[in-house]
């Protein structure tokens, strides 16, 4: 990732210097007992942080990756136009070295989980098909059935851009490519659309169950996306998640619920292949949904109210994680902008997939920097509770 080295500057030097010529930072954030700034910038309209890390020796600035935009010729460019403002004296810079990877995840067919906030899907119908891996059962299916469109969501992202390398080399128009967790990614889908959820040859996890992708809370979105008629299938080797499963579908009430054994499927996955050979026993379970889901209304408010900066907060933040019910909140860092404004930087929502935030207070308006949490149940029982902390309600915190 860019970076350049450079000669340490003091503090108050910079400060000068980035308010003399304010184009592109907006503000500087001194972080409160460790040697880093956080240069807020404005460039090209992306709004992203640069992070000034130094000690009496060296001094770096690179990209902030929580805020990191995704282009890296402009991140380059900010850094490269940040350092002249700043009359940094240069020591050593990868910025022209640093090699671009192939823009696989600039496709249009790769979807981030904020894409899908009041999608609206073009096709004839949908399917979702969960660790696809290398990607041979979707490919086929999408090719089969080319008005209905296939959502693989795969959290290994090597796999994620292998598929969408195959896209492009198959020509295909409807595949969409998430690389997130699956167990958090149904609540973001709107009820009763999807007609088929594959989940073949999920890892079992027979040492740690809690990380099985199948789980009631799993079922029951699947169930509540599912169109009335549609299924859930699971294709798996391993007998233990077999009967596992069969036990999760059958404390369902509204699902009607089919068994298969060495049922043979038109396409064979490499791991399907591997236990083909061994002459393993294939399970086929498949959940049918039969009844209509009400509408999710999903009103996440993100916003922080009344809240605003006061000369308590530091001492009112915990120090430690906040661990509640299915999500958590925790503090990480403050950074000071001026004697009424300051970062915090913190972390929320669901343990599998964090979310990592900065938090902006003022005197005038709180929000979260550069932009909302996704609007996950997770991440808005957290934000409430960060809520209640900075009001000073959460008597638990102290
Ligand atoms: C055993 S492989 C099976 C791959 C493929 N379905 C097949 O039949 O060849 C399981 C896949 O699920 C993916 N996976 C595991 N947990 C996941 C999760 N929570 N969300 C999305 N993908 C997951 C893994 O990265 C892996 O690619």
């Amino acid at each position: 990732m860019p970076h350049i080295k450079v000669t340490p500057i003091s503090k108050e030097t910079l400060e000068a210097r980035a308010k003399k010529e304010p184009v592109p930072i907006e503000f500087v954030a001194h972080a409160i007992n460790y040697d880093e700034i956080l240069l807020g910038i404005n460039y090209q309209d992306e709004r992203f942080l640069l992070l000034y890390r130094y000690s009496q020796t060296e001094a770096m600035l690179k990209f902030e990756k929580i805020t990191r935009p995704l282009k890296l010729s402009l991140l380059k460019e900010a850094i490269d136009l940040v350092a002249k403002v700043l009359e940094f004296e240069i020591l050593s810079s990868n910025i022209l070295s640093t090699r671009r990877k192939p823009p696989l995840f600039a496709s249009e067919y790769y979807k981030k989980i904020e894409d899908f906030i009041d999608v609206e899907f073009d096709f004839d119908s949908v399917a979702i098909e969960v660790g696809f891996g290398s990607g041979r059962h979707i490919l086929y299916q999408a090719n089969a059935n080319p008005k209905t469109l296939y959502i693989g969501i795969e959290i290994h992202t090597p796999s994620a851009g292998q598929l969408l390398k195959q896209i492009e080399i198959q020509n295909l128009k409807n595949i969409w490519v998430v690389n997130y967790d699956a167990r958090l990614f149904l609540e973001m889908l709107p009820s009763n659309t999807v007609k088929q959820i594959f989940v073949h040859f999920p890892v079992p996890w027979d040492k740690k169950p809690s990380r099985r992708v199948i789980g009631v809370d799993f079922v029951n979105e699947a169930m509540r996306v599912l169109k009335v008629g549609g299924t859930l299938e699971l294709r798996t080797d391993s007998d233990k998640y077999y009967m596992y499963a069969l036990e999760v579908f059958s404390s369902l009430k509204k699902a009607k619920i089919g068994i298969q054994k060495n049922h043979a499927l038109p396409i064979i996955s490499k791991y399907e292949a591997r236990w083909q050979r061994q002459s393993k026993d294939i399970y086929d379970v498949t959940l049918v949904c039969d009844e209509l889901s009400p509408v999710d209304e999903k009103n996440y408010n993100f916003s922080f109210g009344k809240i605003r900066y006061n000369d308590d907060i530091e001492k009112i933040l915990p120090k430690e994680t906040k661990v509640c019910d299915g999500y958590f909140v925790h503090f990480e860092r403050i950074y000071r902008i001026s004697q009424s404004e300051i970062f915090i930087k913190c972390s929320l929502g669901n343990f599998s997939r964090p979310e990592h935030k900065y938090l902006f207070l003022g005197d005038e308006e709180s929000f979260y920097y550069p932009s909302n949490p996704i609007a996950s149940r997770a991440n808005y029982q957290a934000h409430q509770q960060i809520k209640e902390i900075l009001d000073g309600k959460c008597h638990s915190c102290r």
